[in-house]
């Protein structure tokens, strides 16, 4: 049995709708005799944000769940097998299967799920906590509910003023920031002005400010940044945190980011979205005290999100591959 690749690849546009983390599209697929590889591209990793990978393998496996929810609606039956070689740059394949892949979601779902970086009316009820943390539990992880939240704002500031005090991260996340509709890859990929929320005003101020980070991180840029940022927890929802069991390996990872991507198409379903906010997971400080507050063990700790019900609609972020020709978005 062989993959219907013509028809796989009519699909691809909208399997890049997946999320990754500063939107960098790491994953690239190989059509071969029979599978469709699954690798990733190094340029488009984060080695200073990412030194671990964790958000590497979970935006691969968000994808691959992406890319099996698609094919499905499209009749296609596909199977994911896991096949890591880290210098084949390979995480598994997409292969033919007789069966096709078991989901409740679907293409239009994978096309209208967003992140969301602004105010939420409300945030998940208990049942909709309990279905969030059922799909984790069916991985041998579970998603946690992060008590107090708003009180959590210090935290935050904290963890973001460890990342800008770093340049290499500043420096990486530079270079994926599309603060202005005339940078080159606006369209193509990366976090736009828009995603992130910020007025014409505050993405001018921002870009000056990175502009000037390497005279001006001395004399308290990284602070400074850490308080533009502001308080994303006064903005309404509940912090959400999916936990995984120990000793995961990269393959575990992979799968794990299937399962985050099971949670959010779950969300979406019930008219919620998220606000991942990993600096809390990234940051040693503030990774320590979460795990210390949940009673889990902070390698344990795979991905963090403030979750609720937008007040209004969020902007569709860019991809390099565009399925709007394909289907209204
Ligand atoms: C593993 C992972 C980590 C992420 N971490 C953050 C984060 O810390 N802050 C944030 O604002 N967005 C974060 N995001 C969201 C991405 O920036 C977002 O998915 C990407 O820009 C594409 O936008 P979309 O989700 O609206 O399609 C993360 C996404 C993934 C998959």
């Amino acid at each position: 049995m062989d993959v219907d690749v013509a028809a796989f690849r009519a699909l691809e546009p909208l399997c890049w709708r997946a999320p990754s983390a500063h939107n960098t599209q790491p994953w690239r697929l190989d059509h071969r005799a029979g599978a469709i590889r699954v690798g990733w591209e190094p340029a488009d990793t984060l080695p200073a944000a990412d030194p671990s990978g964790r958000d590497l393998w979970l935006s691969l496996g968000a994808f691959v769940e992406t890319c099996l929810v698609v094919a499905a609606d499209a009749g296609l039956r596909l199977e994911y097998v896991a096949d890591h070689d880290a210098e084949d740059r390979r995480v598994g394949w997409l292969r033919p299967s007789r069966h096709r892949y078991d989901t409740p979601f679907d293409a239009a779902q994978v096309r209208g799920r967003r992140t969301h970086r602004g105010r939420f009316s409300a945030g998940p009820d208990a049942e909709l906590v309990a279905a969030v943390d059922t799909v984790a539990r069916r991985a041998g992880g579970t998603a946690r509910v992060v008590p107090e939240a708003g009180r959590w704002g210090r935290l935050i500031r904290a963890a973001d003023r460890h990342l800008y005090a770093d340049p290499a991260v500043v420096a990486e996340l530079r270079s994926w920031l599309r603060l202005t509709p005339g940078h080159p890859d606006y369209h193509a990929d990366g976090l736009t002005d828009r995603c992130l929320g910020l007025s014409r005003a505050e993405a001018t101020g921002l870009r000056a400010a990175l502009a000037a980070y390497p005279v001006l991180r001395r004399v308290g840029l990284p602070r400074l940044l850490a308080t533009a940022a502001g308080d994303p927890l006064a903005l309404g929802g509940t912090v959400l945190v999916l936990v995984g069991p120990s000793g995961m390996d990269d393959v575990a990872r992979v799968g794990f980011g299937r399962v985050l991507m099971r949670t959010w198409l779950t969300l979406h379903a019930a008219g919620l979205a998220a606000h991942p906010l990993s600096q809390l997971i990234d940051a040693p400080a503030t990774r320590a005290a979460l795990g210390s507050l949940l009673g889990v063990a902070p390698d344990r700790l795979l991905h963090v999100a403030r979750v609720g019900r937008p007040s209004g609609p969020a902007p569709r972020s860019a991809r390099r591959l565009d399925d709007t020709r394909h289907a209204p978005g």
